[in-house]
């Protein structure tokens, strides 16, 4: 019998495209990521950056986190993460801005370079220029050795192994899994957390790549979904909280696979400008899961159905009242909020990867993209 080898299909571990390879990745890569960090049993984190330059960190007047495009979404999670539990003030910054601002920077000051690559020009160019207003630097790239890391003074690496395509995706995952160590870090070295509350969430962040297992299985839901919205020209994304930068995450991807148009929001922005968008045309993604600002975002999908959108909101598993406002819904286990970025943007990631496929896009090279941009 003759066996057809397709080496494409070998790299890809049997998936059609890298992209849904990486996806389908993220419970893997997320436990080699906090693998040594995470201890489960004993209910820890260790992160050797932090524990080798403890006074740095500790010392710190402020962090400045930089990046471009899905890092940048990572840091916005990040800064969320590092005020609410570490009580570190975080500014957030877009590297090609921030490097040519001429900002106060100063040797009390840690900024935090985040990149897949770590070889983003305009990054670089940002680290560069606060090291020599003396800041220290903290790397949190993927690719080893890369330039980022090498101009760094310490480092944490996501280790979720390499990508390849160029929508990032295990990347993001690893990037906020990441942070939010060292927050769980810091917090406990700061003392800004009690010790019941440490051990809970060290708990919750050790089960999330389950989570994500959980949600992936529902990808053949989420699949048939995609083919009603091709038509869609535009598409707006809303989320609050924790799950805003998830909200851009989200638009970003489609854009970037599919080339249909998107905006994230925070959600009750939407009535200073994009409401006015809404007609039975306009898919609305809700990012909705069970939290504190759960009737918030309920109320703006109120809104979004009076003027007959199209919604699809992401969930926590068995809700009701969004539910019942939405046409669609994919359902995410319930997690403490701080690490909900982590479920709530697969489900994101996978109607992005469907909706292209089922335009029939160039998936993994979407015209126009670079993996890194290494150029300005
Ligand atoms: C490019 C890629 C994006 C990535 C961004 C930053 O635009 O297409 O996926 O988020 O660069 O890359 P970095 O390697 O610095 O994370």
């Amino acid at each position: 019998q003759k066996i057809t080898l397709d080496i494409g299909m070998i790299e890809k571990g049997g998936y059609p495209h890298f992209m849904i390879k990486e996806i389908f990745d993220q419970p893997r890569v997320l436990r080699d990521c906090m693998r040594g960090r995470v201890n489960k049993e004993v209910k820890e984190i260790l992160l050797s950056a932090v524990i080798d330059h403890k006074d740095k960190l500790l010392n710190a007047k402020r962090f400045i986190l930089t990046a471009c495009g899905t890092s940048w979404h990572a840091a916005l999670i990040g800064k969320q993460m590092l005020e609410s539990i570490a009580k570190i003030p975080v500014e957030v910054e877009y590297a090609s801005e921030f490097r040519y601002r001429d900002p106060v920077i100063t040797d009390q000051d840690v900024v935090f370079a985040i990149s897949q690559s770590g070889e983003t020009a305009d990054t670089l160019a940002a680290i560069e220029l606060a090291k020599s207003r003396g800041a220290y630097i903290y790397g949190i790239c993927n690719a080893i050795g890369s330039s980022i890391s090498r101009a760094s003074d310490t480092g944490t690496y996501i280790h979720v192994g390499p990508e390849i395509g160029v929508a990032s995706t295990k990347a993001f995952t690893g990037q906020v899994a990441v942070l939010a160590m060292l927050t769980l870090c810091l917090a406990k070295e700061k003392g800004t957390i009690t010790d019941e509350r440490y051990k809970y969430l060290v708990d919750q962040l050790a089960s999330v790549p389950d989570m994500i297992e959980k949600i992936l299985k529902t990808s053949g839901g989420i699949e048939k979904i995609a083919p009603t919205f091709t038509y869609a020209r535009n598409f707006i994304y809303l989320g609050r909280g924790f799950n805003y930068p998830v909200a851009l995450e989200g638009a970003l991807k489609l854009k970037e696979i599919s080339y249909i148009h998107a905006e994230g929001y925070p959600a009750a922005e939407m009535k200073h400008g994009p409401i006015a968008l809404v007609d039975e045309e306009m898919p609305v993604v809700f990012i909705a899961p069970h939290n504190s600002l759960y009737e918030k975002v309920l109320s703006n999908i109120q809104e979004v159905k009076a003027r007959k959108g199209r919604i699809l909101s992401i969930v926590s598993d068995g809700d009701k009242d969004v539910t019942a406002f939405s046409d669609y819904i994919i359902e995410v286990p319930h997690v403490d909020p701080i690490f909900e970025p982590l479920l709530t943007v697969v489900p994101l990631q996978l109607i992005s990867y469907y909706i292209a496929v089922a335009k029939g896009r160039e998936v993994d090279q979407p015209r126009n993209l670079a993996k890194s941009v290494t150029v300005e």
